[in-house]
């Protein structure tokens, strides 16, 4: 109970801090987002969206899930993606992945998780389509790490063929792509692929299949 009543507790020093810096901090706020970044981030506790990349209410747009994942037949996500496109106008979509990600050290275990196996299942068909690559990772660290490259570039990679993106490119429109690796040992974000704008550009994303 305590844990929980501490988050109250910081709520309220946190809201007293900023509108001491600025009267009007969260009175501006109230009518209207304008964000410029969509990121999409994994669940991890240890990796703060908006606190490493000092991002104040109303700049980031925000989509979360377990292994910072685009699935083509996600409602939730696809929902998120067209309202920060089409919507928001946002001028950066960023998946962004992680060290030492839980889901990815479970797509490489052999054990059954339940549920939890079918939201893995096409981390592991990327590490399928790289199998060669990531065998020859000289340590199980690397190995960790390089997936945690492949599967931001193959999640930027599927966001680049959604509708709601080439649709968007087609139209002139906004966002560029970006991947991302953060490290929570160093707390610096890796650049994988930047400013993909082009349905040119994403398709040496994905596996040619
Ligand atoms: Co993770």
């Amino acid at each position: 109970m305590k844990n929980y009543l501490k988050l109250i507790q910081n709520n309220a020093d946190w809201a007293r801090e900023m509108v001491g810096k600025d009267a009007d901090f969260f009175s501006k706020r109230e009518q209207a987002q304008t964000p410029h970044h969509l990121i999409i981030g994994c669940s991890d506790s240890r990796v703060p969206l908006e606190l490493m990349t000092g991002a104040l209410p109303g700049e980031m747009f925000v989509h979360r899930n377990i292994g910072n994942q685009v699935w083509e037949t996600d409602m939730n996500i696809l929902s998120v993606v067209q309202f920060a496109v089409d919507v928001l106008d946002v001028e950066h979509v960023i998946v962004c992945g992680h060290s030492n990600c839980g889901a990815l050290k479970a797509a490489f275990a052999d054990s059954a998780h339940g549920l939890i196996d079918h939201w893995l299942s096409d981390i592991r068909s990327t590490m399928r389509w790289h199998e060669d690559e990531l065998a020859s990772c000289a340590t199980a660290e690397e190995r960790l790490h390089r997936l945690s490259v492949l599967n931001v570039l193959q999640q930027v990679g599927i966001l680049s063929r959604t509708p709601i993106i080439l649709d968007a490119w087609k139209r002139g429109r906004r966002p560029m792509l970006h991947g991302w690796v953060y490290d929570i040992g160093s707390g610096l974000i890796e650049r994988i692929v930047e400013q993909v704008d082009s349905a040119e550009m994403a398709a040496v994303l994905l596996p040619k299949n």
